[in-house]
């Protein structure tokens, strides 16, 4: 799976985005180290705060199927039914949940709908807290 292909599934997950109240829609392809691949979109609700990310949506499908060891996430993110345009980075909520399950290696795609940018977990969330 390359890093575009896996980008190309991301903004598949987007078309799927729950996302009246922002306006901005996001989707996320997490691959698990088995080679799976887990969809998510971001679900909002109308009382704001069960919002779930895109990303968390994705980790959570994952756990919930008793995979638990990731090797990349791709995330597209941007105003609801335009092309994105700016690179759309997780989220600290989703960077601590990223960091439950993942290693520092772990790899996250961004792109801006022209080029993809990769980070590792330990640059987005440096000294992270685990116990
Ligand atoms: N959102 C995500 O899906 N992922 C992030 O990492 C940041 C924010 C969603 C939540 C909300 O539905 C919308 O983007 C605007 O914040």
């Amino acid at each position: 799976m390359t890093d575009q292909e896996l980008m190309d599934l991301a903004f598949k997950a987007r078309q799927s985005s729950y996302s009246p109240y922002s306006g901005y829609a996001v989707g996320a392809a997490l691959l698990s180290e088995d080679g799976r691949i887990f969809l998510g979109c971001n679900v909002e609700n109308a009382s704001y705060s069960p919002t779930c990310c895109a990303e968390r949506t994705a980790f959570f499908k994952a756990i919930s199927e008793g995979v638990h060891t990731f090797s990349r996430i791709a995330i597209v993110g941007g105003k609801r039914g335009e092309e994105p345009d700016s690179f759309f980075t997780p989220c600290g909520v989703c960077r601590q949940v990223m960091r439950e399950f993942c290693e520092d290696d772990f790899e996250i795609l961004v792109t801006d709908g022209k080029e993809l940018k990769k980070w590792t977990l330990a640059e987005l969330l440096p000294a992270g807290f685990r116990l």
